[in-house]
């Protein structure tokens, strides 16, 4: 049988990782700008997480819903500490499209609407509403293009103002930087208007946080830039650092129901070993903090180069670990360059954007050797 072939490849195979680098299979090592699309939070192979999910492997990987798990609370504890939301409520799911999915079928369970607002250039993921409210025809399959979804202009206030007072908006989703969308940022102004008309209108406000979350923007959440709580946040990608765990963080006014939302293999005891052992290594570590600080000396570089008149540089956006380098042509050459002549691993939006999504451990170091190749790249 062969593999379904989705996925344009790069002929390389990596082999194995250590902090942010990954060797391919013939020895060669790279420098890791990407953490496998925004997933490796604490960087590859930390030996405390290795050592916590050994443990937990050998003790009990597995069991279903139906019993209780102390690691699941545990989990939700720590992590509402960690992020300032001790009176939320935590589900957990496998995946960035099914926290999404969850969260937006529980807004509609919650006010009865079927109406959702999401942002142009949105992604959200792939399953039925998730792909629904994420902005590319492409991906949107005849029996997902439901008609739910508007989408709007971010930043742009009047037009979100104007279906919101319609009164039918069941959620409004979106992301604060948008990740697939080329490192956009929503302003602190719009988002506080889209909450107050959100709660005069009984719409749920969801923050997608599975990329520009769990520590990545330099804050643990990215909205927490922009001084405004909403109604449910969503994680996944970086919370158990590799291994698949996705989950929603839902405000107290929403009741649970026995029922009402259910999966097998979300919360199990492996993912929530590893994903406190992330936390463990994110308050250890101090990459929240490591984040904001190698992040805003990589913008400032990077713009300090666009300024002196380097080539190809046209904007330089982001937050944190969370950086879009936008290009005056495809990307598709320079990051090909970085790959295969530099040995940089590199993320992309669009077609004109290069995406910096490395592991939260970046050092200063690390952020030098980028920036020494990319220069030699861009010649
Ligand atoms: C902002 C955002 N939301 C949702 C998703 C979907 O996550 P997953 O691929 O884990 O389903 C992604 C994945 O790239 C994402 O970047």
């Amino acid at each position: 049988m062969n593999l379904f072939d989705v996925y344009p490849l790069f002929d390389v195979t990596i082999a194995k990782g250590k902090g942010c680098r990954v060797w391919d299979d013939k020895g060669q090592e790279y420098l890791d700008l990407y953490g496998g699309h925004a997933v490796i939070s604490i960087g590859h192979c930390h030996p405390h997480y290795v050592q916590k999910m050994t443990e937990q492997l050998n003790t009990l990987s597995f069991y279903s819903n139906s019993v209780k798990n102390p690691l699941q609370v545990e989990l939700a504890e720590r992590l509402g500490k960690a992020c300032g939301y001790e009176d939320y409520q935590f589900f957990l799911i496998n995946s960035g499209a099914e926290a999404n999915e969850n969260a937006l079928k529980l807004a509609s369970f919650y006010n009865g609407r079927t109406r959702v607002l999401s942002q142009e250039k949105a992604f959200h993921g792939r399953t039925s509403l998730a792909v629904e409210a994420t902005a590319n025809p492409k991906i949107i399959a005849p029996i997902n293009d439901n008609g739910h979804v508007t989408y709007l202009p971010i930043n742009d206030l009047q037009a979100w103002k104007t279906e919101i007072e319609k009164d039918d908006v069941c959620a409004v989703i979106l992301e604060c930087i948008q990740g697939v969308g080329g490192i956009r940022m929503v302003e602190a102004d719009f988002l506080k208007g889209l909450r107050e008309l959100c709660d005069a209108h009984n719409t749920v406000l969801i923050c997608d946080e599975i990329q520009c979350g769990y520590g990545r923007s330099g804050k643990f959440f990215a909205h927490q830039h922009l001084g405004v709580k909403p109604d449910m946040i969503t994680v996944a990608k970086g919370i158990c650092n590799g291994f698949p765990m996705g989950g929603v963080l839902i405000s107290p006014k929403f009741k649970p129901v026995y029922g009402q939302l259910g999966t097998t293999f979300g919360g199990n005891h492996q993912g929530c070993a590893g994903a406190l052992a992330v936390l463990d290594v994110i308050e250890q570590e101090g990459l929240v903090e490591n984040a904001a600080k190698v992040g805003a000396y990589l913008i400032s570089e990077l713009k300090k180069m666009q300024a002196a008149g380097a080539p190809h540089i046209v904007d330089v956006r982001g937050e944190g670990l969370m950086i879009g380098i936008e290009l005056d042509e495809p990307y598709k050459e320079i990051r090909t360059k970085l790959l295969f002549e530099e040995h940089v691993f590199t993320g992309c939006s669009g077609t004109n954007v290069l995406r910096l999504l490395p592991p939260l451990c970046l050092s200063m170091a690390e952020a030098d050797e980028f920036l020494a190749k990319f220069k030699k790249v861009l010649g």
